[in-house]
């Protein structure tokens, strides 16, 4: 039986404003016609969650223990500047980093809301959980849904807001998906309101291809989860031992490509949509982008979407960035 916190961290659904491809459409469009691809929202089931949170924590993957490392240092600024009653977190995943800057709420006496607005169900209610024994006082209002599908329902409370997109997750939209989320993100924020953003930098390769191929093959297996939500979802029946994964980066482009490659010839039936997809040895399945940024593109980023930037925080290398931006019309 579920306890009442639990109950309570229920999270809610947010309707979409405007029709998105349901899974089955995705899969017919991107899979069944070169170039064959995937949107990686379909990682995220809870073993997807699983298996990001253990990327995190591998010796190769740097933004999250960067990012976390800029939070701490620079957390009482941001909500010196901000003073928010509410936090709203897109793609909040454990809430590692939302913690940092409830914590440096809390020191001011600030009771802020947190609500953490994910895909994943799963994921909401176990960080949840977390974060409540840490911060008792704390209301999480967790918002369950797809960010790519329209903001327009996210329910905002009056009084000033901290919204947040934090890991580099905007970097796994591509130049048009990240103008048209960040337009939508400047249309919430009121004068007083602002923007936290963690963006991932350009910078050597061999650190990037490191990151995206840790050694112990924990991205290997987040990459190939996601056969398996297809094999659950539709019925399919695909053999995640026919699959490679591979990330690689394109200096040119700038961002990190990650492919499931096919071993085999390979037939792969979806019982549920009544199709069979045929695949030949060394055909490709794009799984994701991860686009990294420089000083220059991520301002020009985010003033096509109509924001200025506020601060900027960059760590070492520069690594990683942390920019706190506002509407560029106040
Ligand atoms: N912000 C966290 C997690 C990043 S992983 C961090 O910095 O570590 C990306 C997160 O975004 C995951 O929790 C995933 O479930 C969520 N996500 C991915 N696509 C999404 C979508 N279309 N709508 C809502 N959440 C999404
Ligand atoms: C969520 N996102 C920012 C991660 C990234 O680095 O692009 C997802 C990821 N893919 C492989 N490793 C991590």
């Amino acid at each position: 039986m579920r306890s009442l916190t639990q109950a309570s961290l229920k999270p809610v659904w947010v309707p979409p404003s405007r029709a998105v491809p349901s899974l089955a459409e995705d899969v017919l469009a991107g899979l069944f016609e070169p170039p064959r691809r995937l949107p990686p929202k379909y990682f995220y089931d809870a073993h997807g969650s699983l298996l990001f949170d253990r990327i995190c924590r591998t010796t190769e993957y740097y933004p999250t223990r960067t990012e976390l490392g800029l939070l701490q240092r620079h957390a009482a600024d941001i909500v010196e500047l901000t003073r928010p009653a509410t936090l709203v977190e897109f793609g909040s995943g454990s809430y590692a980093k939302a913690r940092l800057l409830v914590g440096a709420c809390a020191t001011r006496q600030l009771r802020p809301l947190y609500a953490p607005f994910d895909v994943c169900a799963d994921v909401l209610t176990d960080s949840g959980l977390a974060l409540r024994r840490e911060f008792p006082w704390l209301a999480v209002e967790p918002l369950v849904g797809d960010f790519t599908a329209g903001l327009d329902h996210v329910p905002l409370r009056p009084g000033r807001r901290l919204l947040m997109f934090l890991g580099g997750t905007i970097g796994n939209f591509d130049a048009g998906e990240a103008e048209a989320f960040l337009t939508e993100v400047c249309g919430l924020l009121q004068e007083d309101d602002y923007l936290l953003l963690g963006a991932d930098r350009v910078k050597s390769p061999a650190v990037l291809h490191a990151a995206y191929n840790d050694r112990s093959g924990i991205t290997a297996r987040f990459n190939l989860n996601v056969l398996s939500v297809l094999n659950t979802a539709l019925g399919a029946d695909f053999d995640l031992s026919h699959f490679a994964h591979r990330a690689h980066y394109d200096v040119q482009a700038e961002r990190i490509e990650m492919y499931l490659d096919s071993l085999v010839d390979q037939r792969v039936g979806f019982r549920r949509l009544g199709r069979t997809l045929e695949l030949q040895a060394g055909e490709s399945i794009l799984t994701e982008i991860s686009r990294k940024f420089t000083t220059a593109s991520l301002t020009a980023m985010l003033r096509t979407a109509g924001l200025r930037i506020v601060r900027h925080f960059e760590s070492e290398g520069p690594l990683f960035s942390l920019v706190l931006a506002a509407r560029g019309d106040v």
